[in-house]
């Protein structure tokens, strides 16, 4: 079993451990108890994850509560049936909440953790690669709303992640691949996030393993990407700064999704688009050589991201779409874009000619 410990230097009581390995569901039960002090636990879960690896899981003072399955249910009125259901149990200010599930669920349960009874302790059991790698460490809770996705929610940390990867096993092949774009994203910005642990060489070393999902990688990997983003959480927990590179791939990636729907693209087809579009971005900026550029290429290929049948998207429409991020001025399009080897710069102002000549 591996252990990363994130520890947010802002506020010094936020400090907790991500345990990563096979078979770790067997052992949630010991880990819970040596790291919360709840005496009842509520179980988030849906009919899906629990079919597969509910058996699996077997915690002391535990209720369950099943909720609907997809992004379709991030929302508040499933937000209300966890705080209710909390509320029908009578569970007091010492329960935890526990997410059992992929990234829907992780941030649920997290929001809802952070409001019921101003505050109750919340546990990461991750299940998805994605939510592994990503949504289940530094603390982003939220639902979406009519006006778009993830626009409530909190900064809230859990007491502790338990990312078992032997539940990766159930995954199909877009939902792996789903994770792997974001994987692959740490790979170009492991310096900037303060690090050097030569991941980009790791994956291009190893990825036939890890696309197979052999365990002994796929460990690894989740580790590398649990302390690279601890490293940026560590620093910046409420994305003031930093904590923006985790975004590289997603300016474009965002505005897909948007223009899309939401319903034609996973998450981590769209990033991978936007990883891409990003090296064209810095080559064509000068900020890259052909050489680094032809690396990047070349590993984000190796991946495989095969994107489903979509209509063309207007280059000038992705742009408009992509105008609309609160933290940068009006008219601006912001872009974190590759720099060198594992380096990344934020770009609040990117040449919109130059745009959206790649974007054709
Ligand atoms: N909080 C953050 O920092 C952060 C970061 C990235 C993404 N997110 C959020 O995460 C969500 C996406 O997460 P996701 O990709 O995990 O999607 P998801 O939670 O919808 O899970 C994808 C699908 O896989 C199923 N599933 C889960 N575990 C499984 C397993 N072991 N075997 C088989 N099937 C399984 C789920 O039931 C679901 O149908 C989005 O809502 C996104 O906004 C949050
Ligand atoms: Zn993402």
């Amino acid at each position: 079993m591996k252990e990363v410990t994130v520890d947010i230097k802002a506020t010094k009581s936020s400090k907790y451990p991500i345990y990563i390995g096979e078979n770790l569901l067997e052992k949630a039960n010991d880990l819970i108890k040596e790291n919360c002090k709840a005496t009842k636990l509520l179980v988030i879960t849906n009919e899906k994850i629990d079919g597969l690896w509910g058996d699996k899981l077997k915690l002391e003072n535990a209720e369950k509560f099943i909720i609907p399955d997809g992004e379709k249910f991030k929302n508040f009125e499933t937000l209300i049936s966890i705080l209710n259901k909390a509320s029908e149990l009578r569970l007091d200010r010492k329960c935890a909440f526990v997410a059992f599930g992929g990234g829907v669920i992780g941030d649920m349960t997290g929001f809802a953790a952070s409001i019921y009874r101003r505050g109750v302790d919340f546990i990461q059991i991750p299940t998805t690669l994605l939510a592994q790698v990503d949504s289940s460490v530094g603390g982003k809770t939220a639902v979406n709303n009519d006006f778009g996705k993830n626009l409530i929610g909190t900064f809230y940390q859990p007491k502790l992640v338990i990312a078992d990867t032997k539940t990766l096993t159930t995954l199909d092949d877009r939902q792996i691949k789903t994770g792997f774009a974001e994987v692959v994203k740490y790979a170009f910005i492991e310096k900037t996030c303060g690090e050097n642990f030569g991941f980009f060489d790791f994956l291009s070393k190893n990825i036939e393993e890890i696309k197979k999902l052999n365990l002994k990688f796929i460990d690894e990997t989740v580790e590398i990407c649990c302390k690279l983003k601890a490293s940026v959480v560590h620093k910046d927990e409420k994305e003031n700064g930093l904590r923006a590179i985790l975004n590289l791939g997603h300016t474009y990636g965002h505005a897909l999704e948007k223009c899309s729907n939401y319903s034609v693209f996973t998450h981590g087809e769209a990033v991978a688009v936007g990883l891409q579009v990003c090296f064209d971005l810095s080559l064509a900026l000068n900020l890259i050589d052909e050489n680094y550029y032809d690396k990047a290429s070349d590993l984000i290929n190796k991946f495989e991201f095969n994107l489903p049948e979509h209509e063309y998207y207007e280059p000038e429409k992705l742009i408009e779409t992509m105008k609309f991020d609160k933290k940068v001025e009006a008219g601006k399009v912001r872009f974190v874009l590759p720099t060198n080897i594992g380096e990344v710069k934020i770009f609040d102002d990117i040449n919109k000619k130059i745009l959206k000549e790649i974007l054709k």
